[in-house]
């Protein structure tokens, strides 16, 4: 048996007996993958052009990325803009081959909305992952690199066919010892996993640690406007760029939970982004800074305070301040990754600088790969969300798409596991995310449809059965975890699991203010934070006024009585103790309906599900009991239908 799986790549080469033509004008590393592909997924045999099946031309005026494909009675052509379009062309016709099984017919063209595409692996020398759920790194193991040649060339198939084509291979929070990464030794064992990716079409960028210049140059500053400070990234990315071929650039975390930044100086993220900008930019590489920046050290009894509004306080002024080269990486909601927040006001205020949206597939807020939490209908609600930015159509969708150096970046959930994601079902997720940046309109049911039909061969009834668990599992999670988008009722640090007052006396500033009368945070600007005057109209009016602010975010932005009535109908408490009976109730159905895929896949993928299918539900259960009873002990209302709420 393998030591991994394939993930929704075929297994073993699809049936039928496949020759190939490839283009003689194709050249590089990605034809390297081009042909590993075709041997690997199809067995394919070269040809000659009148007699392959598959034809895979260059069309250079076509996109690079793009490819358009023909499928004749003899042949299937692949025409493509580049090397790398070709390879996206190649894994459309496997993917169209696996899901129809005998050859289509017609043609179609297809070229990546997002210019990024991007996976940030929070990947460390150790050999840990920071929220990583799926075992240890692909990547390093003990302080050094793992060298797993093979296992990272699968890796980047995996992720050349769902058509990402950039990663960032350490964690954002840059410990000293990773300085050792951009440093001759780590570089030459970094080039070997740079080199597979660029294979595959696949950017490798570095996460770096602003203060590397005094880490590693002993510099007594790093403050972006020193000459020295200058001379020394410039010198920094000339080497690495060198060693690197094909190198993506520098992902940053700065003036972020302790992490070293500009502010230490004085200087705006405009300052110090645009330092390794123009260091980069002679290489063509790319500076993406994060702007996850907040006061970590907030104080519960200043209610004025609202970390909600930090990053658009911090950033928003900046606006049409950064280099062409530097990209913002903005965290989707105002917070942190969470079941349930509004889309940041941030991605609406950026329409000058180029943009990346992040998103979260490891499930580190929803259920840590232990729960199913089928996260694409989070992120179609976040693409689909109208900023107002511009007078024509401003979704996210549309802010991220169709611009060079804009897009979507994702934390990953990959590791050593043999599933990669820690289990079968959890795959999705990865799938999702690179279908939606590929393309965001296809819908949460499509991609679902798509990715089941690839992954297993179940009966029609079975597929129907997990298309269902799975395509709602997001509500599922919610309705048993933090009610109304009120955010942070879990344990500190681990994140997993209820903790309902975790947060609440604590210097993160991610409160929920329950009191006897009510809970929720006021972030209107009549009343509370002045948070909901980040919005464009019509945003703004509708979060402000709690009679237009949509139920599922009511508490992120008010604080109302346990009896005020939502546009449901129902109160505010009996929504908390109903989604969480029925949270529980579906969990339930979910470790029953899961008992009838017994033997319709691998017995370990299912014991596997199965086995984290119980922890779902005992921690379900836990949710469910610790929530209704902390708001029965503070509000004193029971349960209209009269339900076991614990006293
Ligand atoms: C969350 C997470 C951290 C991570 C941080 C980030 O706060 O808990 O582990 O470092 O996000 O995005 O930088």
């Amino acid at each position: 048996m393998s030591r991994y799986d394939t993930c929704w790549l075929p297994s073993e080469p699809l049936p039928g007996r496949h020759t190939f033509f490839l283009d003689p004008a194709a050249t590089g590393p990605v034809v390297e993958g081009i042909r590993r592909e075709l041997k690997t997924s199809l067995a394919a045999v070269e040809a000659g052009e009148a007699n392959a099946s598959l034809i895979l031309r260059l069309a250079r005026n076509l996109s690079p990325e793009g490819f358009a494909i023909h499928w004749e009675s003899k042949a299937c052509i692949i025409d493509a803009g580049g090397e790398t379009g070709l390879l996206y062309g190649l894994y459309a016709v496997i993917r169209r081959l696996s899901l129809d099984g005998a050859p289509p017919s017609g043609s179609c063209y297809e070229a990546p909305a997002c210019d990024i595409r991007m996976l940030d692996h929070w990947d460390m020398l150790s050999g840990e992952i920071e929220r990583g759920y799926a075992g240890k790194s692909i990547f390093y193991d003990q302080g050094t690199f793992l060298n797993d040649f093979r296992r990272i060339e699968d890796y980047a198939r995996i992720l050349a066919s769902i058509g990402i084509n950039a990663v960032s291979l350490n964690n954002v929070n840059v410990k000293p010892e990773h300085i050792s990464l951009m440093l001759p030794d780590g570089l030459r064992a970094a080039r070997a996993y740079c080199d597979i990716f660029r294979r595959y079409g696949i950017r490798s960028f570095l996460s770096v640690n602003f203060a590397s210049p005094m880490i590693a140059g002993g510099l007594a500053s790093a403050d972006p406007l020193r000459e020295d400070v200058r001379a020394w990234w410039r010198e920094a990315a000339a080497r690495v760029c060198d060693a690197l071929p094909g190198f993506g650039g520098f992902l940053i975390k700065a003036d972020s939970e302790g992490e070293p930044g500009p502010h230490t100086y004085g200087r705006t993220h405009a300052e110090g982004a645009n330092m390794l900008a123009d260091a980069l930019a002679p290489h063509g590489g790319l500076v993406i800074w994060r702007c996850f920046v907040y006061n970590y050290m907030q104080d519960w009894r200043d209610r004025t305070t609202d970390r909600a509004k930090a990053a658009w306080e911090t950033f928003a002024p900046l606006d049409g301040q950064f280099r062409n080269n530097a990209v913002l990486q903005v965290k989707f909601g105002p917070l942190d990754f969470q079941i349930r927040e509004p889309v940041s006001p941030l991605i609406g205020a950026l329409r000058r600088t180029n943009l990346v949206v992040e998103l979260q597939i490891t499930q580190e807020y929803t259920g840590q790969q232990r729960h199913i939490c089928y996260l694409a209908p989070q992120w179609k609600e976040v693409l689909n969300f109208d900023t107002y930015a511009q007078d024509r159509e401003s979704t996210v969708a549309r802010l991220i798409a169709g611009k060079q150096r804009h897009g979507l970046a994702a934390v990953a959930s990959t590791g050593r596991d043999y599933n990669w994601t820690g289990h079968k079902l959890a795959q999705a997720n990865l799938y999702a995310f690179g279908r939606l940046a590929w393309n965001p309109s296809l819908t949460a049911a499509d991609i679902l449809t798509e990715w089941i039909a690839q992954t297993f061969a179940l009966p029609p009834a079975l597929d129907a059965r997990l298309f269902d668990m799975m395509l709602h599992s997001r509500d599922v999670y919610e309705a048993y975890t933090v009610p109304l988008g009120v955010c942070f009722m879990c344990r500190p640090e681990s994140h997993y699991g209820p903790s309902v007052d975790g947060y609440e006396y604590d210097r993160w500033g991610t409160y929920h203010f329950a009191d006897r009368d009510g809970v929720g945070n006021d972030r209107t600007a009549l009343t509370g934070t002045g948070f909901t005057a980040q919005y464009h109209e019509p945003n703004r009016s509708a979060y402000e006024n709690i009679g237009t602010c949509p139920d599922a975010l009511l508490l992120f932005f008010h604080h109302v009585p346990y009896t005020h009535r939502l546009h449901s109908g129902k109160t505010v408490i009996q929504h908390i103790y109903d989604s969480h009976f029925d949270g529980v109730e579906s969990v339930e159905r979910y470790v029953r309906h899961w008992e009838a895929f017994s033997g319709s896949m691998p017995d370990a993928d299912f014991e596997n599900v199965r086995a984290r299918l119980q922890e779902q539900l005992r921690c379900a259960k836990e949710w469910r009991d610790q929530i209704n009873t902390y708001f029965y002990r503070k509000s004193g209302i029971g349960d209209e239908r009269g339900r076991t709420i614990y006293p």
